[in-house]
């Protein structure tokens, strides 16, 4: 499975995002080429489509302060191992009143993740890694400071300038609406392995 691992700051590329919108274009110029039966049957998913619903990941190689980033369901979700210092970042982000939606009110993520963390597990982030402005990919920025002098660390998207914290919160003055989706997710009974299932229904990704 491919996937991304980091556990730092990158510079920003704005070359590297709108994955919906392109992927939506090329399925898109395939269908206008095909015949109507062709749509229909293309519209019945294959057994790798359907095992590709849902995505298994391993957290033992995603040390504190790292992520990982799957594809699943052709969308970049996102897993971080979040340190006892950043999660102590989203309460700081509250305080300091920097949240458009700090009690999670826009249903962005299922139930038993309206909380601070927007998580079943404090430490574990399960997200799926999409600017809710224009579907740009955000860059992982946790270390304080490297966004802004007053960054807590966080998302940070390069396309339009949204800002999220470390639980996809978006931050006051951002173009993004809301704040970034959280899946419909699960650990294994052992806490060593984590299954992105379906999206929250309610959920809007941009
Ligand atoms: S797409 Fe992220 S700020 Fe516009």
């Amino acid at each position: 499975m491919a996937e991304t691992i980091e556990n730092s700051n990158e510079a920003p590329n704005p070359g590297r995002r709108r994955f919906l919108t392109a992927a939506t274009s090329v399925v898109g110029a395939a269908i206008a080429g095909a015949t109507v039966v062709a749509m229909v049957e293309s519209m019945e998913p294959t057994a790798a489509e359907e095992a590709a619903a849902s995505t298994t990941v391993n957290l033992a190689p995603i040390e504190p302060g790292m992520q990982v980033t799957v594809p699943w369901q052709k969308k970049p979700a996102i897993i971080v191992n979040r340190t006892p210092a950043m999660l102590a970042t989203l309460a700081e982000a509250e305080q300091k009143k920097l949240l458009k939606d700090p009690d999670c009110s826009v249903p962005q993520q299922p139930p038993y993740c309206r909380n601070r963390y927007r998580a079943r597990k404090p430490e574990w982030l399960v997200m799926v890694r999409i600017c809710t402005h224009l579907c740009c990919i955000p860059h992982y920025r946790p270390k304080p400071a490297s966004v802004a002098p007053w960054w807590l660390g966080g998302f940070y998207c390069p396309c339009h300038g949204s800002m999220y914290d470390l639980s996809g919160r978006v931050i006051k003055g951002s173009p993004a609406p809301h704040n970034m989706a959280v899946p419909e997710y699960d650990f294994s009974a052992d806490g060593k392995v984590v299954t992105i299932t379906d999206m929250y229904a309610k959920a809007h990704l941009c």
